[in-house]
């Protein structure tokens, strides 16, 4: 387990030596989910440089852009490490379509949430079955829901430890990072979408609007599918 002095060794390390230091206490029971954005690429490259015994996965929903693919094909070639696709029921998926239609999510909030459990909930929950640690890509800057989340925190739900190394960087130590060393990305991101979900769910966004803004861009709801809620 993280102990109350892990907890408060983690808070003072770099995002590189924390995951050192997760990897090391559970070098069995340590995932890191890739989302294939920004933060995620950056976690990706530290996690795969150092060869670090983490299991990175990613979820298809079945929904994903084209340029998602690119991005995992030429992750798999430039590090030659795995990353793990997990997929949604497909019965799940039939019947939810075959009931509701293919863009249902479109029709009311409910459908969308559903959907949102369907293909990416249910799926990470598959994926963090035997985990201890669930390492995210997730930064306090992102919305006013991510605002207050810490370094590491006890998920009560899935009874594990998800640790953040990111949580208190900015969009720019992010992007800087990238750029120093040389870390591919989605090439969405230069036609103006910065948070990346599914395709039909995600829009680009203008200048100065909110980075979430182009994420389920047709709801007032809070932005959020569920994979950080409880
Ligand atoms: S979401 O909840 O709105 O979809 P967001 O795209 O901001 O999440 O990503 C936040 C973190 O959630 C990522 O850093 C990653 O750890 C996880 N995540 C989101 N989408 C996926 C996905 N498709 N596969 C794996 N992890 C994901
Ligand atoms: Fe379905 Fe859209 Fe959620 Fe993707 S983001 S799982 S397509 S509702």
């Amino acid at each position: 387990m993280i102990s109350k002095e892990d907890a408060d060794i983690l808070k003072q390390l770099t995002a590189e030596e924390g995951l050192k230091f997760v990897s090391s206490k559970f070098p069995e029971g340590a995932v890191f989910s890739t989302s294939l954005g920004q933060e995620d690429q950056v976690i990706t490259d530290l996690i795969f440089r150092n060869g670090l015994p983490i299991k990175v996965f990613t979820l298809d929903t079945g929904r994903l852009f084209p340029e998602h693919y690119e991005l995992l094909a030429q992750n798999n070639s430039r590090y030659r490490k795995k990353t793990e696709v997990y997929f949604p029921e497909a019965t799940d998926v039939e019947q939810y379509v075959n009931e509701k239609g293919i863009n249902a999510f479109y029709h009311s909030v409910e459908n969308r949430k559903e959907c949102c459990f369907i293909r990416k909930v249910k799926p990470l929950n598959r994926a963090l079955e035997q985990a201890k640690v669930w390492i995210t890509g997730l930064r306090a800057g992102q919305s006013e829901n991510r605002e207050h989340m810490p370094v590491v925190e006890w998920d009560e739900d899935r009874q594990l430890y998800k640790y953040n190394p990111l949580i208190h960087w900015n969009y720019a130590q992010v992007v800087d990072y990238l750029q120093e060393n040389k870390v591919q990305e989605l090439s969405l991101h230069k036609k103006g979408f910065i948070s990346v979900g599914c395709q039909p769910c995600t829009r680009a966004i203008a200048e100065g609007e909110d980075p979430r803004a182009g994420r389920w861009w047709w709801e007032n709801s809070h932005k959020e599918c569920g994979l950080h809620t409880h």
